[in-house]
């Protein structure tokens, strides 16, 4: 009989959040339906710009409290342009419960799909399958994670601290090894390179020196190293030779974009970011005001998302049965690229969300 092992924290947010987060649930749901016992439970918090729109808050009173609590979050997509706290920034509780949660291991899978675009003409580039593990805690996101962390010199001067600690970094790595050779077992080659800029940086040659004191403790994985700048252009040029890159917050808000957009665009980016006690779920693009409400969105990133979620559920609790839904979500998207069932209009397709949605269930 069905049982609800798992509460899910439920954010649908704004603009597309909420179609791509009702793709996702529908899509996880199927793929549980077909492999196992096990049903979710979804507790829904209100939270966003429109949200603060109406009532002032940009998440419900406790919302926070109530997401930790849950197995897991799962987020749509948070945030509104014109709608602004009074410091001029935009509306993202999602960035404090990054911040409370200590949600570090920011994991961006970066796989490139038949029938999806290929942006690099290099027909190895069909071979795309990296992960880059973003951390999102600290580095130079330290200052922006939560208001007044900036230091304001009288109008002249702002200074925004990177941060990086032993106790985060330590972790950060480990994650990152293990996720190596997590993926070495399904046959990917099961390297991790550090991307830093520990030529320049004191703190980046720190961040590198606790990625070799933790290497020694898993000599089946191969190391690397690259410097920041460097691996922006081999994500460009040789993008199919690498397997799990871990760095620093800000390089990684920008490398992983730079690598999503190598396989398709930001409807394909799925993202995972996880603590010691729970992680967060969402796809990695915003809630796109110029296509919202128009049955538009790409749901991939998010349904992406929910087959990480999957993964990590099952990770946590000792459940195989997840990790097979989770797989039976990836197979369904790759057989629906290569047999071009899936279509979407964000890549010239002729099918918006609600359809490629419904293709995707049929396949599951
Ligand atoms: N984690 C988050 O919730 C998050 C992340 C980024 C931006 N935002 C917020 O979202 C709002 C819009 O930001 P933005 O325009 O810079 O970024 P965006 O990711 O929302 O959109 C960028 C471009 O990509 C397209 N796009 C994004 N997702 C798509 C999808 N699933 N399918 C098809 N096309 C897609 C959009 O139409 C747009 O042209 C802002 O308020 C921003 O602060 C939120």
């Amino acid at each position: 009989m069905a049982s609800s092992k798992f509460q899910i924290a439920v954010i649908r947010g704004d603009g597309i959040g909420i179609d791509v987060t009702d793709a996702a649930l529908a899509v996880i749901e199927a793929a549980l339906e077909k492999t196992s016992a096990i049903r979710l439970a979804y507790h829904e918090i209100s939270a966003g710009a429109a949200y603060y729109r109406e009532t002032g808050r940009d998440i419900e009173a406790g919302g926070e409290d109530a997401a930790g609590k849950a197995d897991a979050m799962f987020l749509g997509a948070i945030g509104l342009p014109d709608i602004r706290y009074k410091d001029g920034t935009e509306i993202s509780p999602h960035l404090r419960l990054r911040d409370i949660y200590q949600l570090y291991a920011g994991v961006r899978p970066v796989r490139a799909y038949p029938n999806a675009p290929q942006r690099l003409a290099d027909p190895r580039a069909r071979e795309i399958d990296l992960v880059i593990l973003r951390e999102s805690t600290e580095g130079l996101f330290y200052s922006a994670a939560v208001h007044g962390r900036s230091e304001v010199l009288d109008n002249q001067e702002v200074r925004d601290v990177l941060r990086i600690t032993r106790a985060t970094t330590e972790k950060l790595h480990r994650f990152g090894f293990e996720l190596a050779r997590k993926r070495k077992q399904r046959g990917c080659s099961g390297m991790l390179t550090c991307v830093d800029k520990a030529n320049v940086f004191k703190s980046m040659a720190f961040f590198r020196q606790i990625y070799d004191e933790i290497a020694a403790e898993f000599p089946d994985i191969q190391t690397g190293y690259n410097y920041v700048d460097a691996q922006a252009l081999d994500l460009i040029r040789r993008p199919w030779e690498f397997d799990v890159l871990v760095t620093e917050n800000m390089f990684g808000d920008i490398l992983s974009d730079l690598a999503g957009g190598l396989v398709g665009g930001m409807g394909m980016a799925a993202c995972a970011e996880i603590g010691d006690e729970t992680g967060l779920f969402q796809p990695a693009h915003g809630s796109a005001p110029d296509i919202m409400g128009q049955d538009m969105a790409n749901p991939m990133a998010a349904i992406l998302s929910g087959a990480l979620m999957l993964e990590y559920l099952a990770d946590k609790a000792g459940e195989p049965a997840l990790q097979d839904a989770s797989q039976l979500i990836e197979n369904a998207i790759s057989l629906g690229f290569a047999e071009a069932r899936i279509r979407p209009l964000e890549f010239g397709g002729d099918m918006g969300t609600a359809a490629v949605t419904n293709e995707l269930l049929s396949l599951i």
